[in-house]
């Protein structure tokens, strides 16, 4: 079903990889409900990836950048406002990278170079992409910007690793920026904390299966899928959610407010009495 929700909206979405990105199930769901949008992402994944795939789909021009560099940030945004024709309503921000969990290196032995890189992918780029945006003036009145994150950013998760950092600055950021955006341009900023989904990604965390199955056995609705994930950005992006901001809101299942559900329980006793 579909509600029209974004009629007249323009915006840019980064981070569509193929048809398992969270991304690309935000634009699908975007296109549906009447907005345009330019996708961006990294040259090499618009190499390797189905960037271009989807653009075609949804006819939206990909325009390539990496989102730790100003100039390519600069040159998107400029791109986007002439290809859409006025200024932007909403922008997800759905980037993540851990070069050591890629390199797998434990979080006791952490290389701080790797992980240097890694917060600037995974967290400092959101602030970039805001900054830019406020200083160049790209945002309409109202507009949305969202960026994914994982409970990662306040709960240890085995094998989350240093994205748990990353998570908790992303986190932090649209905190502090939905403050400066919100006075000067009446611009919301939040992150929306995701169950853990089978990605491109989430391939990389040690043991992800394990996490996956694990809060969906703990939440009461279950892990919310990538399409639950983009249905409920959509409504940030929409003028049904005008005043909500600084928030870090979970989309779950009822996962994040849990402690031990009796199917966790049951599976536990069981084990304790075969050992
Ligand atoms: P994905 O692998 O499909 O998307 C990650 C994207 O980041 C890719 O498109 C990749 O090309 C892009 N990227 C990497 N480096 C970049 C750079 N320097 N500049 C621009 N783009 C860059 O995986 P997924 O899972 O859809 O990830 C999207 C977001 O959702 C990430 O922030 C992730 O941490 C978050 N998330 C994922 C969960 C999961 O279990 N998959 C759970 C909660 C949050």
């Amino acid at each position: 079903m579909t509600y029209n929700l974004l009629k007249g909206k323009r915006g840019i979405i980064f981070g569509a990889l193929d048809e398992s990105s969270i991304a690309w199930k935000v634009a699908e769901r975007a296109h549906a409900e009447g907005a345009i949008f330019t996708l961006s992402n990294v040259p090499v994944s618009i190499r390797i990836g189905k960037t271009n795939e989807l653009g075609e789909k949804l006819n939206a021009k990909v325009i390539p950048a990496d989102a730790t560099s100003i100039q390519d940030i600069e040159n998107l945004y400029t791109e986007s406002v002439k290809e859409l024709g006025g200024k932007i309503d909403f922008i997800l921000h759905s980037i993540g990278m851990s070069l050591n969990v890629r390199k797998g290196k434990p979080y006791d032995d952490l290389d701080y170079e790797m992980m240097s890189k890694t917060l600037d992918i995974s967290a400092i780029s959101f602030h970039k992409i805001l900054q830019i945006a406020k200083k160049m003036d790209i945002m309409n009145e109202w507009g949305s910007v969202v960026a994914l994150s994982y409970i990662g950013a306040q709960r240890t998760m085995n094998g989350y690793n240093e994205m748990s950092q990353a998570k908790a600055m992303l986190e932090s950021i649209a905190r502090s920026f939905g403050y400066f955006y919100g006075k000067s341009h009446k611009v919301r900023v939040n992150t929306v904390s995701q169950s853990p989904t089978f990605t491109k990604a989430s391939s990389n965390v040690a043991g992800f299966d394990g996490m996956y199955n694990y809060s969906d056995k703990m939440a009461p609705l279950g892990n919310s899928s990538g399409e639950d994930c983009a249905d409920y950005c959509i409504t940030l992006f929409s003028d049904l959610t005008k005043k909500v901001t600084m928030q870090n809101l979970f989309v779950d299942g009822g996962f994040s407010s849990m402690g031990m559900s009796m199917e966790l329980m049951n599976t536990y006793g069981k084990c304790l009495e075969s050992e």
